[in-house]
């Protein structure tokens, strides 16, 4: 296979076209979307057409994908892709309209090991709107004024499924479900295992608290924080074409989904997530 690389944002994000993923790919191409992920931050693979269980078996190149722990949202042929759609409802909630990741945030993050990378497989996409976003948290963190880097040095903040601080509304989750996810502390600054650079880890949606600091004095920084990330210099908007599978790297980008496409129009993804480390 060849493979055919093109930059989309600049300064992060790559199209990759010329592969078709019922084909595993060999040793080398396996290797180059490995690297050019690590590269790009953001890639999307474009032309894809791929049954739910070819496609789990695809994303085995990026990682070990997980099992989805939300049952009514799970693919029913497979246990591993969460399907998000237009028609997504809060069903154990009020019943009304729910739109998964509509606020800055990373996946996973109220986990003590959070995921690595997500998947995000195109099945329906609007004509208009709907477009994902992403930002860069190496970027974000490299341009911070010194003194913030050394405030924030060794700062951990607390993360929790249903934050008070969170910007949309949760998927209501069973008392069980609840039970099973105990507030996690997570490092403001992590280092990503495989290329050793330092990013901002934050996620607006899941941060509860910095650990150590007054609740005023913490929303302080957070809110800092979190306005700096998300400036438009370190963002990368995906306008999505039926068939792109767009993989993003969770351990140096947020992302954010909009639902600014037409009443009526449909948008169905399916969604992968494999396996990560915690974070350090
Ligand atoms: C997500 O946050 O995982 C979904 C993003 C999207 O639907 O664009």
């Amino acid at each position: 296979m060849s493979l055919s690389l093109t930059s989309l944002g600049g300064h992060m994000a790559a199209a990759v076209e010329g592969i078709d993923l019922n084909q595993p790919p060999d040793t080398t191409t396996a290797g180059d979307l490995r690297r050019a992920l690590l590269d790009h931050l953001v890639l999307c693979i474009r032309g894809q057409a791929l049954a739910p269980l070819p496609y789990r078996d695809a994303m085995r190149v990026f990682g070990t994908p997980m099992k989805q722990i939300t049952p009514a949202a799970t693919h029913p042929d497979c246990d591993e892709i969460l399907v998000l759609s237009s028609e997504d409802r809060d069903t154990l909630g009020d019943g009304k309209k729910l739109v998964v990741g509509a606020h800055w945030h990373t996946d996973d993050s109220y986990k003590a090991v959070p995921c690595a990378l997500t998947m995000l497989y195109g099945i329906d996409v609007p004509a208009t709107g709907g477009d994902t976003q992403f930002t860069n948290m190496y970027a974000a963190y490299d341009r911070l004024p010194a003194a913030m880097k050394d405030r924030i040095a060794g700062l951990s903040a607390i993360h929790t499924y249903d934050s008070s601080r969170k910007g949309t509304r949760v998927a209501k989750r069973t008392d069980t479900d609840m039970a099973r996810m105990p507030a996690v502390t997570h490092p403001l600054v992590r280092t990503h295992p495989e290329t050793g650079r330092k990013a901002l880890y934050l996620n607006p949606n899941r941060m509860e608290q910095v650990a150590g600091l007054e609740r005023a004095e913490s929303d302080a920084l957070l809110d800092a924080l979190i306005a700096h990330a998300i400036q438009p210099q370190y963002q990368y908007r995906h306008r999505w074409q039926q068939g792109d599978i767009v993989v993003w790297d969770n351990r140096c980008t947020m992302h954010k989904a909009n639902a600014d496409y037409p009443e009526g129009a449909r948008r169905r993804m399916h969604r992968v997530i494999v396996e990560g480390t915690v974070p350090v």
